[in-house]
C-alpha cells in the first residue's frame, strides 16, 4: 500500500496501474496474515447479499450497524436493510458516481476518523467492480478488505429449492453475463456453457436481454426444451419466478415486464429434473476408512 499523493488527488487509473505493478513483484502480506471474514483495519467492502436483510452475514451486519458513512449500490441494495441496520448513518448511493468522486468521498471520511463501509449487492467478488475501488483507496493510504456475501445466483437457487450442482445433472456452475455495451459478442460464452450440457449457467446482468440471448441459443442449435428459470428480486418481498425453456422464456419474461434485477438460470438443475442419488448418502461414505473426509461431508468425492 502506498500513498504518493502530492497535490491532494491521484488519478484512480494511475492508482490501478501502480497496484498492478506492485502485485507483479510482491504478494500483499495481508493475504497470508488475515482470514476472510476477519474484521481488519480499513474500509470493508461488504457483500450485502441478494436483498433480504437476514441474508447479510453476521460480520457484515455488525460493521454496517457501527458505520458512520455507508456507500451502497443504490437500488440493488434493499432499502429495508439500510433502514434496519444503519438508519442513523450517512448513506450515499454509488449509482451515477465515478471513481473520481467515490474515492475522495470514502478516503476523506476515513481520514476524518469516521467508520466507512462500502456495501455491494450480493457478493463484491461477482460483477461488483470492487477491486478497482480498493486499489484506488489503498494507493491513497486507506486500507481495505472484503467481507463476503450471498451472491444472487445462490439466492435464486434457494428460491427454486434446487442446487446449482446436482448429481447426474450439473457438475459445473458458470457465472456469466451476456454480450452488450460491456461485453463484445465474441466474449459472450453463454452458448458454450449451455453446450457443455452438465453446467448450470447463471446469467447476471442479462434480464433486459433474455429474448435476444435465447434467440441466439436457438440459432446456435441448442435444445429448445432446455429448462430456464428467471428469478426476479430473489429474497425480496416481491420476488417472482418465470419458468420456461430456451424456446419459451423470452416471451414469458417480456410479458412479465422484467428488464433488470433478475437471475437467469439455464440448465436442468433449474427444474431439479433427472438427478441421481449422490454417493455420500448411498453408502459411499462408509466404503473404507478414508471415506468420510471433508469433501465427503459436503456430498462430494474426489474420485
Ligand atoms: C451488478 S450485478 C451485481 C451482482 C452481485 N454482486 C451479486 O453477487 O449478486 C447485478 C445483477 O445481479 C443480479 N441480481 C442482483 N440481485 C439480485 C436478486 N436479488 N435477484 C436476482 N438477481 C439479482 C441481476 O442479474 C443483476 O442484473
Amino acid at each position: 500500500m502506498t500513498d504518493d499523493r502530492t497535490d491532494g488527488e491521484t488519478d484512480p487509473q494511475d492508482a490501478i496501474d501502480a497496484a498492478a505493478a506492485e502485485r507483479a513483484t510482491e504478494r500483499d502480506p495481508r493475504v497470508a496474515e488475515r482470514t476472510a471474514g476477519e474484521v481488519q483495519e480499513g474500509i470493508p467492502f461488504i457483500g450485502a447479499g441478494p436483498g433480504d436483510p437476514g441474508l447479510l452475514t453476521v460480520t457484515g451486519k455488525e460493521l454496517v450497524e457501527s458505520a458512520d458513512l455507508v456507500v451502497h449500490a443504490g437500488s440493488l441494495v434493499n432499502s429495508e436493510l439500510l433502514e434496519e441496520y444503519c438508519a442513523d448513518a450517512e448513506q450515499v448511493s454509488s449509482i451515477g458516481k465515478d471513481l473520481e468522486e467515490l474515492i475522495p468521498l470514502m478516503r476523506d471520511a476515513y481520514e476524518d476518523g469516521r467508520d466507512v463501509v462500502r456495501l455491494h449487492s450480493g457478493d463484491p467478488a461477482v460483477y461488483g467492480a470492487a477491486v478497482e475501488q480498493m486499489d484506488a483507496l489503498e494507493h491513497e493510504g486507506v486500507p481495505t478488505y472484503v467481507v463476503p456475501g450471498v451472491t444472487s445466483a445462490f439466492a435464486a437457487s434457494a428460491t427454486l429449492r434446487t442446487q446449482l450442482t446436482l448429481n447426474g445433472v450439473a457438475n459445473h456452475v458458470a457465472f456469466t453475463r451476456p454480450q452488450g455495451k460491456t461485453l463484445d459478442p465474441e466474449d459472450d460464452h453463454i452458448g458454450e456453457f449451455v453446450a457443455m450440457g452438465d453446467v448450470t449457467t447463471c446469467v447476471y446482468l442479462g434480464t433486459h436481454a433474455v429474448p435476444e440471448t435465447m434467440d441466439r441459443l436457438l440459432d446456435e442449435g441448442h435444445d429448445p426444451e432446455t429448462p430456464v428459470a428467471v428469478v426476479y428480486h430473489a429474497s425480496w418481498p416481491d420476488e417472482d419466478i418465470v419458468e420456461g425453456t430456451i424456446a419459451t422464456i423470452g416471451e414469458k419474461v417480456e410479458e412479465a415486464g422484467y428488464r433488470a434485477s433478475a437471475m437467469v438460470l439455464i440448465g436442468d438443475a433449474a427444474r431439479k429434473a433427472g438427478y441421481e442419488r449422490s454417493y455420500l448418502y448411498d453408502g459411499w461414505a462408509n466404503r473404507g476408512e478414508d471415506g468420510a473426509d471433508t469433501e465427503a461431508e459436503e456430498g462430494c468425492s474426489d474420485d
